[in-house]
């Protein structure tokens, strides 16, 4: 099962559309899918026609329980079928009391609840999507460590990009400390080509964010808000509406690229010795005269800890890099004859904190 939250600390993005329009495109697809509204909003679960206060249980019930407790196989007895392939771990207004009611526990037990109820459908489900409510709480905590992609939907109608590039890093320190990778995509999302302000959006989005971004871009489409009106996702209400297309596409470039762990890791051999292991890495250029490399492995100071040989080959030059590190997640450049470049082997990038895209490096 791929477990892939929708984030996005600000409110109106699109997150709760992503979320069941790209489930409702999945299962077009031939997938299982599981929506959790997260959100005590529950809009998503208005989105797929159902009424929360109408429900005896929600995703409370589950979430409340200690995870080794009898809470903690249940997440099947909450769950509805929208159909035969989509369906939803409701919500409910009860929800934004789980704050609360978790204060006592240690903040690790707090979040850790929604991956051990996951857990337990994890056959059932090709995906499940997470929609997360507009701030970076409990709910959300829960939801990135359950997942292990995020999308976070941007609207190129707005000055969405401001609080980005917090989020990004609020995503990748909470991924280090929970020892899992986690594959941030963008979504560009509330499109309208007409106006000069989203072109240029879109364009400022696609420059910062790169391949980080989807090829995807979710156009403003009315039927998109009627879909959710008659509490369906789109591809069910209006096949052929530019909604359905976009979600469409999004499930496509999804499944195509696969899940981040059948993705090809960086060239890199990894042998262990006692305790760190070594990690070769080889940066390949004709032209350049000096090649370091820095990290958060030393202190970005280039090549300090690591040694270095450079050898021809053919008319290539080749730069090892050989680091002993201990287990983890690492984030680095090059340095080319001065310039801070990202490795163009590694397929794995965040954006820096300083403009640019950092590397990522994984040592199991
Ligand atoms: N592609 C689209 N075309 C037209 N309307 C859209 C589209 N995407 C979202 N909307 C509308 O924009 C509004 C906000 O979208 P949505 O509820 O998905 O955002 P959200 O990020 O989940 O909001 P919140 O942060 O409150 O949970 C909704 O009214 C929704 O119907
Ligand atoms: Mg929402």
């Amino acid at each position: 099962m791929r477990t892939i939250a929708i984030v996005n600390q600000k409110g109106g993005c699109g997150k709760t559309t992503t979320a069941v329009n790209l489930a409702g495109a999945l299962t077009q697809d031939g997938g299982r899918v599981l929506v959790v509204d997260m959100d005590p909003q529950a809009h998503a679960t208005l989105a797929l026609g159902l009424d929360p206060e109408s429900l005896d249980e929600n995703l409370y019930e589950v979430l409340a329980e200690p995870c080794e407790g009898p809470g903690s196989g249940r997440l099947a007895s909450i769950v509805q079928a929208i159909s035969e392939d989509l369906h939803l771990a409701p919500s409910g207004i009860v929800l934004s009391a789980l704050e609360q009611k978790l204060t006592a526990e240690r903040a690790e037990r707090r979040t850790e609840r929604l991956e051990a109820a996951l857990a337990s459908v994890h056959r059932d489900y090709d995906f499940a999507i997470i929609d997360c409510p507009p701030n970076v709480g409990v709910l959300t905590f829960n939801a990135l460590r359950a997942a292990r992609e995020v999308v976070v939907p941007l609207e190129t109608s707005d000055f969405a990009i401001h609080g980005v590039q917090k989020l990004l890093e609020t995503i990748a320190l909470l991924s280090d400390r929970i020892g899992h990778e986690l594959s941030v995509r963008i979504l560009p999302t509330l499109y309208d080509g007409r106006t000069r302000f989203a072109r240029e959006t879109l364009a400022e989005i696609r420059e910062l964010f790169g391949d980080l971004c989807f090829d995807t871009v979710i156009r403003s489409n009315i039927k998109v808000r009627e879909a959710a009106r008659r509490g369906r996702p789109i591809g069910f209400y209006a096949r052929s509406a530019n909604g359905a297309r976009d979600y469409g596409a999004l499930a496509l470039e999804l499944s195509l690229a696969g899940a981040p762990e059948d993705r090809a890791q960086p060239e890199g051999e990894v042998t262990s010795t006692a305790g760190d292991r070594e990690v070769v890495v080889r940066y390949r250029d004709p032209g350049a005269t000096d090649v370091r490399i820095a990290g958060d492995f030393n202190g970005w100071v280039p090549d300090k800890d690591v040694q270095s040989l450079v050898q021809a080959e053919g008319p290539e030059r080749v730069w090892t890099k050989i680091l002993n590190l201990p287990p983890g997640t690492y984030h680095y450049r090059y340095v080319v004859d001065g310039e801070w470049r990202e490795d163009p082997d590694n397929p794995n990038a965040v954006p820096g904190p300083v403009g640019g895209r950092n590397s990522v490096l994984v040592v199991r």
